[in-house]
């Protein structure tokens, strides 16, 4: 039987690469994308994997070059995408009115208008074998606001609505869209926003995290990437062949209150 193929943007680090290793662990070949080539080239040595079973692949999500160029080449090996993670992200803390404008429009660039134009060169594959899993890594700031960061929780509120609207287009296939939603993760994007938040608020590291992050999550816990992982296996497990246009929460009851 061909092997399921899987496209994961971001995949060298944090999420990204925890979602690329567990797919090729569950058999996927999987094409391991990213804007840092030289990093999702380590990224398939860390796994031990070989290159014909996780491709380092560079597609930085803003280029729609790159994307032409992924899409081409899938096309040329195997023809077929049966999941896309949209994972890559970057942040950027900031009151509104000191919000570089380059930066704020780049954070939509790749969180929103990334994934919609990758979804976009995907779906031809995806409906011509009439099937298809794209998932979405969304964000708690995909439902909830927080100050200074107005273009990250745009991007990710966005990605819902647009979720929503690819699943009605899609619904007549065996395609399903989904957005995962967790609170806070500590990768290296969190590290860095730790750094700045107490940059920003003047308080220390070991505060950002108490009186910030964790403080309105009733499970004052990060979400681990094995959490992640496994909400990824049953979004792309037949038992969820009818779950779509839905936001799977892993936020510890804050969005409870
Ligand atoms: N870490 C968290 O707490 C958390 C919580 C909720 C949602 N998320 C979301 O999860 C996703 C992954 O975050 P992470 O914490 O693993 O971050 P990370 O910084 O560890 O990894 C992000 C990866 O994306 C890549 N990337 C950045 N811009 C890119 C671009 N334009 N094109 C292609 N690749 C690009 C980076 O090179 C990096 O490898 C993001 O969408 C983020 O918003 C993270």
């Amino acid at each position: 039987m061909e092997k399921k193929t899987a496209l994961v943007t971001g995949a060298a680090s944090g999420i990204g690469f925890a979602v690329a290793e567990y797919l090729y662990q569950q058999g996927f070949k999987v094409w391991a994308s990213d804007m840092d080539i030289s990093a999702a080239e380590a990224a398939v040595s860390k796994m031990g994997a070989s290159q014909n079973d996780v491709v380092p692949t560079k597609l930085n999500v803003t280029s729609q070059d790159d994307i032409d160029t992924v899409i081409a080449a899938i096309e040329a090996a195997d023809g077929h995408i049966d999941v896309l993670i949209n994972n890559a992200g970057i942040q950027h803390v900031s009151p509104l009115e000191d919000f570089p404008v380059d930066k704020w429009r780049l954070v939509n660039e790749v969180l929103l208008v990334g994934p919609a134009m990758l979804t976009r060169a995907c779906l031809p594959l995806m409906k011509a074998n009439n099937y298809g899993r794209v998932i979405n890594i969304g964000s708690i700031h995909a439902l909830i606001a927080s100050p200074y960061k107005s273009a990250y929780v745009a991007a990710k509120h966005g990605l819902i609505g647009f979720s929503k609207v690819i699943a009605l287009e899609t619904a007549e296939h065996d395609i399903t869209i989904n957005t995962v939603c967790p609170a806070y993760v500590k990768t290296a994007l969190v590290e860095k926003q730790i750094a700045d938040q107490a940059k920003t608020h003047g308080i220390s590291e070991e505060e950002v995290i108490d009186t910030i992050m964790l403080a309105p999550m009733p499970k004052k816990s990060f979400i681990s990437l094995e959490e992640l992982c496994a909400t990824v296996g049953y979004l792309i497990s037949d038992a969820a062949r009818n779950m779509t246009a839905q936001t799977m929460v892993l936020d510890g009851a804050w969005t409870a209150r």
